[in-house]
């Protein structure tokens, strides 16, 4: 599939498939070792355009999960973003700046048929020594002047992979934060709220947790490593991993793949953003290799 590689002059590296606008691979240097991965995809991820990759950073948009909103009745689990083919608009390679590169959608006849609301988004990539942040800005395009306005309302989520010893990791702080447990719905898909009592959450089990106002800046550690996620303008965070339980009936998943990463998911997923006429939302995130020297500081 055709795809963006940006390379950083320190030795970082990312690579952006058109299809999805999904990251599929970043590569990172600590200040102790060389570049390495830091994103896991299966290694059954399907890769012909035909399903989104399992894998990576896809990017969700406008519907978190089955849509709820009465605008997105009929579209695919997670939106039709990280299925769709985006275009590639700019690179920024500048000596004195980080590599950035941009990619557009807008409606097409396939997402018309779907999802009827006029739109554009950017999806922007800067690269880092240590960093990488992804932008995802939307456009309402609505030329309407009616009152009340003819607002945009969505979600949108970066539903980060992160490389890591599964069954070490811990997620912090997101202790006393409300949160709903997926993995408790009823068939209806309700869930009731709990607050989160532990200190480090931790996905040993089957997880599918959403916090609602989750305070945005998030750490993703294991003994020997981690990641940082922070962001701007995305209130909520899911943590997910789908273990042995249901990640073994996920056909694009590989065997103990689940072993291998967590999802930590910053986004605006407990209900809609809204965004007027003519006016864009920006949603943001930095992800950063945690130095396990700094850590032991
Ligand atoms: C998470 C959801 O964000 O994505 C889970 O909270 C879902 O409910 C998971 O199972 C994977 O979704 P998909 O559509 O990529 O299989």
């Amino acid at each position: 599939m055709p795809d963006i590689v940006l390379h950083h002059p320190k030795g970082s590296s990312v690579q952006i498939l058109l299809y999805g606008a999904t990251i599929v691979s970043w590569k990172s240097p600590t200040n102790n070792a060389p570049p390495a991965e830091r994103l896991f995809v299966s290694a059954s991820a399907i890769t012909d355009g035909s399903k989104p990759v399992r894998g990576g950073i896809p990017v969700v948009f406008p519907c978190f999960g089955p849509p709820t909103h009465r605008e997105h009745g009929s579209l695919p689990q997670h939106g039709f973003a990280r299925s769709s083919n985006w275009s590639w608009d700019h690179v920024i390679k500048d000596e004195k700046a980080d590599p950035s590169v941009t990619l557009t959608l807008e409606p097409t006849p396939g997402i018309t048929a779907l999802y009827k609301r006029p739109f554009h988004l950017s999806f922007v990539v800067t690269l880092g020594e240590f960093d990488l942040t992804t932008e995802l800005h939307v456009k309402n395009t609505s030329g309407s002047i009616d009152y009340p306005p003819d607002y945009l309302e969505f979600q949108a989520l970066f539903h980060n992979y992160i490389l890591a010893p599964a069954i070490d990791i811990l997620i912090t702080p997101l202790q006393n934060k409300l949160y709903f447990d997926k993995t408790e719905s009823t068939e209806e898909g309700r869930t009731t709220g709990k607050i989160e009592t532990r200190a480090g959450v931790d996905v040993r089990k089957f997880t599918d947790s959403v916090y609602e106002n989750a305070g945005q800046n998030y750490e993703v550690t294991w003994p020997g490593g981690g990641v940082s996620v922070k962001t701007t303008n995305m209130k909520d965070v899911v943590v997910w991993n789908p273990q042995a339980e249901a990640g073994s009936k996920m056909g694009d998943m590989e065997g103990g793949g689940w072993d291998k990463f967590v999802c930590c998911e910053p986004g605006c997923v407990r209900g809609f953003e809204k965004v007027a006429p003519g006016m864009t939302w920006v949603g943001k995130q930095v992800l950063s290799v945690i130095h396990v020297a700094r850590r032991h500081q």
